[in-house]
């Protein structure tokens, strides 16, 4: 651990689609004052996880995703954060396109080496995405940044402090019913439901998350709601989500993001916040 440095306040360490990193202000007078273990089963960047990680020190959280690789990256960043930078860093000092392919192409076995792989993937990767072919193996192609910053080794250290508090499960978000109890705070940021043919995000990795999934999410939610679990859950702002949360406070956030799947067109875009009262 470097010397002084333990103030830096840890950030995402990954670019994730949907990040909720800049919408923070506007959720913030929405998060429960008072709850006891903090909740989140879609972890993607986990945004919501840091800051409210920075802001109540001594409380627990339990993360999760059903993306094994990703969960495999924050564990490794949590318990082996040396040795990520080391690779991560060699990875930098290596980087141009034949080693962006070469990189993907491969499927390192050890932990370590497939967490830097995935980071470094993220950073260099177009737009940031995180997609998969049907059998599984990542897909998207270099993207087009002059010097992109791949070891961020101060902020993996601050996220690694921070992690430290953190249980981190591969897991389908159902699976939050079997532990979060009355009290707990529970943040929910699906896949978004498309809102036009274009818009789709749902295709993070080999789990489609349709029209289904979404009604079983409300489900989850319900259940959650009625245990006295502070439930939040971000989606898209469409009818179909308006009318799958009727009955439940849902406000209109103002987000500036990719409005069609190439994400060269970017612009306002309202989304909903919906609370469990
Ligand atoms: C919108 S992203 C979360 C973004 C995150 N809140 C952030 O700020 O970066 C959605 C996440 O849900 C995960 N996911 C998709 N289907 C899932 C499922 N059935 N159960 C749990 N996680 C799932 C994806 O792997 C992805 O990481």
């Amino acid at each position: 651990m470097q010397r002084g440095r333990e103030h830096l306040k840890a950030r995402p360490f990954l670019k994730w689609a949907g990040g909720k990193w800049g919408l923070l202000s506007q959720y913030e007078p929405f998060f429960p004052r008072d709850w006891g273990t903090y909740h989140e089963p879609f972890l993607g960047g986990g945004a919501v996880f840091f800051h409210l990680a920075q802001v109540y020190p001594e409380r627990g959280f339990v993360l999760s995703d059903i993306n094994a690789d990703l969960v495999n990256a924050y564990c490794c960043v949590r318990d082996r954060v040396e040795e990520v930078v080391a690779l991560l860093a060699y990875h930098q000092a290596h980087h141009s396109r034949d080693y962006y392919y070469a990189l993907r192409a491969s499927k390192p076995v050890d932990p370590v080496q497939r967490a830097a792989r995935l980071i470094y993937l993220n950073k260099t990767c177009y737009n940031g995405l995180y997609r998969e072919n049907a059998s599984g193996e990542f897909n998207v192609p270099l993207g087009r940044y002059r010097n992109p910053r791949i070891c961020d080794a101060d902020n993996l250290r601050a996220a690694s402090r921070v992690l430290q508090r953190a249980k981190i499960l591969v897991q389908s978000f159902e699976q939050v019913l079997e532990r979060a109890q009355p009290g707990d705070f529970v943040y929910l940021d699906p896949p978004y439901y498309p809102v036009s043919e274009t818009s789709s995000f749902t295709a993070y990795s080999q789990y489609a998350f349709g029209q289904a999934e979404q009604i079983r999410l409300r489900e989850v939610f319900g259940i959650l709601a009625d245990r006295g679990v502070h439930v939040l859950l971000s989606n898209s702002d469409c009818p179909f989500v308006r009318e799958l949360y009727r009955g439940y406070p849902i406000h209109t956030i103002v987000a500036s993001r990719a409005i069609n799947c190439h994400g060269r067109k970017r612009g306002p875009v309202t989304e909903v916040l919906v609370l469990s009262r």
